[in-house]
């Protein structure tokens, strides 16, 4: 029987592939750095990474991506003089397991070595109570009598994509702990790594600064055990103590608690965070595994406390995509914090709050220019964008080649603003609109107000020249999802401005006074009125995802990609082979129909789900779980399942394209993650909340008995099951007020500390 909990490998692949995708499938992270699933002996050849969250760096003219530092995590067995490495050792057994349950990596590789049997295990994980430290038990054995050497410190030879970002690496020793630290390239701050052992073997020499070499006669048959710490600080944290002092310190105090107390303080955050999140599937193994392990992956990149940090597009998985922040937190991500996790949400949104004037600057210089908040396509720590304008490299021509990513898909300053708004309506907190987020909804109205187009003889506002969610088809008038992002937009605006007038019109005041906006207000309200989307067609119910693609040559996606002429090719931009026809890169208007599910009837959802699912790609790992969503809605349970197992699986398989023309794209894909937990609940589950109340209209795939979630509502907490015929909702003892909820369009209130159960004939119980 499948164990959900975990994830595991019976064998051990020697190619650079399997190397790289087992570091990917078996990271662990705990929002402060990531740690990639290589073995413990292992080093930057086999991408080893401490990827630093909300740390970026750039070298020369390469681009800015996050800093990697030195793996403190480094250990290595030398037996008789010659160092053991699943590489190059042969290699009679292997096993590894991620335990999703606390976020621990555990390695056993049994190996054969100058007539010996050798014998390493090891158990990895990253404090989620004391984020800057990693903690390791590793032990070693030999069948035979031995001279053994443990080669264990801090690796200071890290890989990076376009680095090296950190220069002048110096090692000292603080009595037994080493400390590593250097200089970021860009803005010459200090990244220290400390690390200390508890061994009670051996003699202990240095054999090169940052690496110990313990030295002892082994007996045959006898587990050794070492345990060790390392902890990572930077300039860049919030912190009083310099750098380099509070990584020896964070390591001096964990070795003195030991590493039972390290566990169990981190077992115990991570018992919160599942039994706040999990979602149990009775019934599909495969699905539960494929789902926890996708919550799972959103949990170990969820920002730390306080950080003010988002989650970017690979997570914590390394430095892919230049480790920035993409449109993928607040429409594929952020749902899931917000139903289960809304402190973790609250972090998301606030670095959106924090990168304002980022987007403030990009807004400005973009183009012609413009008013308000253009947030960044691809947002680092300023919220400047460094998306850059080629910012794909072709492989046929070994040319960048123009994209229109950064400067045209204007779809992202909105996204922004419905997800602020959506965590108002959820929560009912309006701390957040108080403290920057309002400004950001205003400011991003502001931006669609001079981005649009005022087209006098059709009275309307159109919103010209864009990239929508599809990036196949560059530079088109009126995207739908485009358009009615912007609508959204500024309806936001206007509510956003009526709550404030009449809950808090000292703050209003300041706010309208602050950014100048008064005189712009009222044609935020024309322009909700007056703003063009385009519409389904009265006959066939289909909507048009721009202007002109209706005209757009008919082909298959197989013909076109059998026009390939390099297996990479990039299919959108100037000359690409998708730019003349009808096959997009991923869901757009299907999107659309999900974000604005009440806007549509399903008839028109269905009649478009059919019409563009045939001519998606896929090439982009978002788009699967908007055609599960929109599947499960209109009642086609097997698709749906399909795009579902297909989203789920996603980082579980790790079978995707690594490239995107000559771009390096591997590593987590955490929106395809969050888009999972939605299939599931939004999909499956059929939830949808508003400020009002929770629907829930079940459809459960056939081979489901249940599906069990938690939801967090207006500060409150609730556990729904859902069963074929029937839902079970109770809500916390703690709970301050009943909740509304409407199940199979039947009210249902659900008070403090109440179960109440709802049959599928409407019988409430
Ligand atoms: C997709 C974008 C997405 C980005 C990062 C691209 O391939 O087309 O929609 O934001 O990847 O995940």
């Amino acid at each position: 029987m499948r164990d959900s909990w975990k994830i595991t490998g019976e064998t051990f692949s020697n190619d650079t592939e399997s190397i790289m995708r087992n570091g990917n499938i078996y990271q662990i992270a705990n929002g402060y750095m990531g740690y990639r699933g290589t073995l413990d002996e292992f080093g930057a050849e086999e991408r080893v990474a401490v990827t630093l969250a909300g740390v970026f760096d750039r070298v020369g003219d390469a681009w800015r991506e996050p800093v990697n530092a030195p793996n403190g995590g480094f250990t290595q067995v030398i037996i008789d003089g010659e160092p053991v490495s699943a590489r190059h050792t042969a290699v009679l057994r292997h096993s590894q397991t991620l335990n999703l349950r606390n976020a621990s990596f555990e390695r056993e590789t049994v190996y054969k070595t100058r007539g010996k049997t050798v014998t390493i295990a090891s158990s990895r994980f990253l404090s989620a109570q004391h984020p800057n430290l990693g903690v390791i038990r590793y032990s070693v054995r030999c069948d035979k009598a031995a001279d053994l050497g443990i080669s264990t410190g801090i690796d200071g030879n890290i890989w990076d994509l376009n680095g090296p970002h950190l220069g002048d690496l110096r090692t000292e020793r603080h009595e037994d702990i080493l400390l590593v630290s250097a200089v970021t390239s860009e803005a010459s701050k200090i990244v220290a790594v400390a690390e200390g052992i508890a061994f009670g073997v051996g003699r202990e020499r240095d054999c090169d600064g940052s690496l110990r070499l313990v030295e002892f006669a082994a007996e045959a048959g006898k587990t050794y055990s070492l345990t060790k710490f390392f902890a990572v600080h930077t300039e860049f944290d919030r912190i009083g103590l310099a750098a380099a002092d509070a990584a020896v310190e964070s390591v001096r105090r964990a070795k003195a608690l030991g590493y039972d107390a390290c566990l169990a303080a981190h077992n115990d955050c991570w018992a919160e965070k599942w039994r706040l999140c999990d979602v149990a599937i009775e019934g599909d193994e495969a699905a539960q595994q494929a789902l926890r392990y996708s919550i799972f992956q959103l949990l170990i990149a969820a920002p730390i406390a306080g950080s003010q940090n988002s989650i970017s597009a690979r997570a914590l998985s390394g430095q892919v995509y230049k480790g920035a922040i993409f449109w993928d937190t607040e429409m594929f991500m952020l749902p899931f914090f917000l139903h289960t996790y809304p402190e973790k949400a609250v972090e998301l949104l606030r670095y959106r709050i924090r990168t304002l004037d980022g987007a403030r600057r990009k807004a400005l210089t973009e183009g012609a220019g413009f008013k308000g908040a253009f947030y960044a396509w691809e947002s680092q720590e300023t919220g400047d964008d460094a998306c850059t304008y080629f910012n794909i490299g072709d492989p046929l021509t070994k040319r960048d080649l123009r994209t229109h990513f950064r400067d045209k898909q204007v779809h992202v300053s909105g996204d922004v603003a419905i997800a602020m708004w959506e965590y108002f309506k959820l929560t009912g907190d309006d701390s957040l609109l108080l403290q920057g987020g309002a400004e950001v909804i205003l400011e991003c109205a502001r931006f669609y107000y001079s981005y649009a187009y005022f087209k006098k003889d059709k009275n309307r506002y159109e919103i010209l020249d864009v990239i929508g969610p599809d990036e196949y088809h560059e530079r088109v008038n009126n995207n739908a999802f485009t358009n009615m992002v912007a609508k959204a937009t500024f309806e936001i605006a206007n509510a956003t401005a009526e709550y404030l007038a009449q809950n808090h019109p000292k703050a209003f005041r300041a706010l309208i006074d602050k950014l100048a906006i008064a005189q712009e207000l009222p044609l935020f309200v024309d322009a909700a009125k007056l703003l063009y989307v385009p519409e389904p067609d009265p006959k066939t119910g289909l909507i048009e995802q721009f202007e002109g693609y209706f005209n757009l040559t008919d082909t298959t996606i197989e013909e076109l990609k059998a026009k390939k002429i390099h297996p990479d090719e990039y299919l959108g931009a100037g000359q690409g082979l998708a730019v003349p026809t009808k096959v997009i890169k991923q869901a757009d208007v299907v999107m659309m129909l999900n974000l604005f599910k009440d806007r549509y009837s399903k008839e028109v959802k269905r009649a478009n789900w059919e019409y563009y699912e045939p001519r998606t790609e896929h090439g982009s790992s978002l788009s699967p779980c908007a055609y599960a969503m929109l599947a499960a809605e209109f009642g086609n349970l097997d698709v749906a399942y399909r795009y579902f197992m297909k989203t789920a699986k996603i980082d579980l398989e790790a079978r995707y394209n690594i490239y995107v023309g000559t771009t390096f794209t591997g590593g987590s894909h955490p929106a395809a993650n969050g888009g999972a937990w939605m299939a599931a609940v939004f999909g499956f589950g059929g939830v949808s909340a508003d400020e009002t109340h929770v629907a829930i209209a079940p459809r459960l795939y056939r081979n489901w008995k249940s599906l069990r979630f938690n939801l967090a509502y207006k500060g409150d907490s609730f556990t729904v099951t859902v069963a074929q015929d029937a839902v079970e909702i109770t809500g916390a003892a703690g709970n301050a007020a009943a909740r509304s909820f409407v199940v199979w369009g039947e009210a249902a209130p659900c008070a403090p500390g109440k179960s109440l159960v709802i049959k599928r004939d409407k019988k409430v119980a």
